[in-house]
């Protein structure tokens, strides 16, 4: 295999779904110059590490991982690595680990076949701009979907600079793709065979933009319009910040049938001194009147969130003023963390930071509750006949997996059906996570 002319790619994304999407547009990318896909990185002689900077270690984790992809006979595969951790540390990265021959940003990956041919000539290729054309205007239009279920990126960047996160200097500025791309992009998807789009955004709620007649929409106006295209059965968005949450946003979900009784809306912490210093600029009240308003128009719907334990000066009474919140709110899922500084966040040099057997104490405590909640939203759907789109195979003979309207999984068995199938279901079991369920009626391919 020559480094200097790769046939075959692999692609490893880490971290959020957006890495996810942007994995899925260099596949897309690199396919289009000649490459084919391998399935691992053994087999390719091009390797891209799609990588996450939110937490700690992942810098760490990059490095080993690079080392790992050295050959026995001590060669290597050609290396990019892209996503934030590229953004963030840069030529730092060729330079501590000599076999990465391209580092590139997660604005800057529609240059990658040009990196490559630099790389090509011997030359570490550099690319951590955040160009003012956009990525999105240059990649390959999107052709067949290998899943039913497809991402679809609408916004990116952050202006909210909560005190602890690394997302407004790794993907920039907020910035919203223009309407027309989307709705394309998303007819496309659909054409490809998607059957649920997942919206995607940092802040996916303060999308905006103006439609074709020139209307200024948020992302519900945006979501009645993706409505409007016939075989795309499933409408999906995250990740929501609470002061985005707008009233046709919330009313949406009271009348767009396809729009899915799922809300990720994390609130971090529950402690309203806590949340200030986060600079989340919400309180643990508005965002339990947003639940409010929501559950009166959607009072099934399932409730996802992010926490953060341990977050510099958080007291015991502030952690249980977390504990509180979950109570209050009611999970159907939900994600939590220790407090991990990152370099250049303001929440990195304050004083008083946690120590890590406290964060190891209150984040077994917090997933504790957050799974008993898990749990009893699965049971309380026993009995219920609902739809899922059915996404990949399982384990056993003629045993596939699908998701509910709440993104719960369901196992069924049936030797008739096939992954991309929309079947009505009676929903038998439930575990702590997933179900089992028994079809009722196929209701569309
Ligand atoms: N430490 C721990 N968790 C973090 N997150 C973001 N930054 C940090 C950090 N420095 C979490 C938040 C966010 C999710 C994607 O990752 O909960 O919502
Ligand atoms: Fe990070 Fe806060 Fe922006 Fe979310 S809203 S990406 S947590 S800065």
């Amino acid at each position: 295999m020559s480094k200097a002319d790769p046939k075959k790619f692999h692609i490893k994304s880490f971290g959020c779904q957006m890495n996810v999407y942007d994995g899925e547009r260099m596949s897309e990318l690199l396919a289009g110059q000649g490459l084919s896909a391998a399935t691992n990185s053994e087999d390719a002689d091009m390797v891209v590490l799609n990588t996450c900077h939110i937490r700690e270690k992942a810098v760490d984790k990059v490095y080993s991982d690079i080392g790992r992809l050295r050959r026995k006979d001590g060669s290597s595969p050609m290396i990019a690595v892209a996503g934030c951790v590229a953004q963030a540390e840069g030529k730092e990265i060729s330079r501590r680990a000599p076999s990465v021959d391209i580092v590139v940003g997660p604005q800057a990956y529609h240059r990658l076949p040009e990196l490559m041919e630099t790389a090509k000539s011997g030359k570490k290729a550099l690319d951590t701009d955040m160009p003012a054309v956009s990525k999105f205007d240059v990649l390959p239009s999107r052709g067949k979907q290998a899943r039913p279920t497809a991402f679809l990126t609408i916004q990116e960047g952050c202006d909210k600079f909560c005190t602890y996160c690394v997302v407004p200097y790794t993907r920039g500025a907020e910035i919203s793709r223009p309407w027309s791309d989307l709705v394309d992009e998303a007819k496309a998807l659909v054409d490809g065979g998607a059957r649920e789009i997942t919206l995607l955004g940092q802040n996916v709620n303060a999308w905006t933009g103006e439609d074709d007649k020139g209307h200024h929409q948020g992302l519900d106006g945006l979501i009645r319009a993706l409505d409007k295209i016939p075989d795309l059965k499933r409408i999906r968005y995250m990740t929501s910040h609470p002061n985005d949450m707008t009233e046709g946003l919330v009313a949406a979900h009271g009348d767009v049938e396809k729009l899915m009784p799922f809300l990720h809306l994390p609130v971090q912490a529950g402690s309203d001194r806590v949340l200030k210093a986060m600079n989340r600029s919400h309180s643990a009240q508005s965002y339990l009147d947003i639940l409010e308003q929501m559950r009166k128009v959607r009072p099934d719907i399932a409730l996802s969130g992010d926490f953060i334990v341990g977050f510099p000066g958080e007291s015991d009474q502030d952690f249980e003023e977390t504990l509180q919140i979950v109570r209050d709110a009611k999970y159907a899922m939900a994600f939590s963390f220790k407090y991990s500084p990152r370099p250049g966040t303001p929440a990195a040099m304050m004083e008083e930071q946690i120590a890590p057997e406290v964060m190891d104490e209150r984040l077994q405590r917090l997933q504790s509750l957050l799974n008993e909640q898990q749990y009893a939203f699965n049971q309380q759907t026993v009995g219920r006949t609902t739809n899922i789109l059915l996404e990949r195979k399982g384990k056993l003979d003629s045993q596939l997996i699908g998701k509910t309207p709440w993104l719960q999984s369901v196992h069924i068995i049936s030797p008739d059906l096939k992954i991309g199938d929309l079947v009505e279901i009676e929903i038998t079991q439930a575990g702590p996570n997933s179900l089992t369920g028994e079809i009722k009626e196929r209701i569309a391919a």
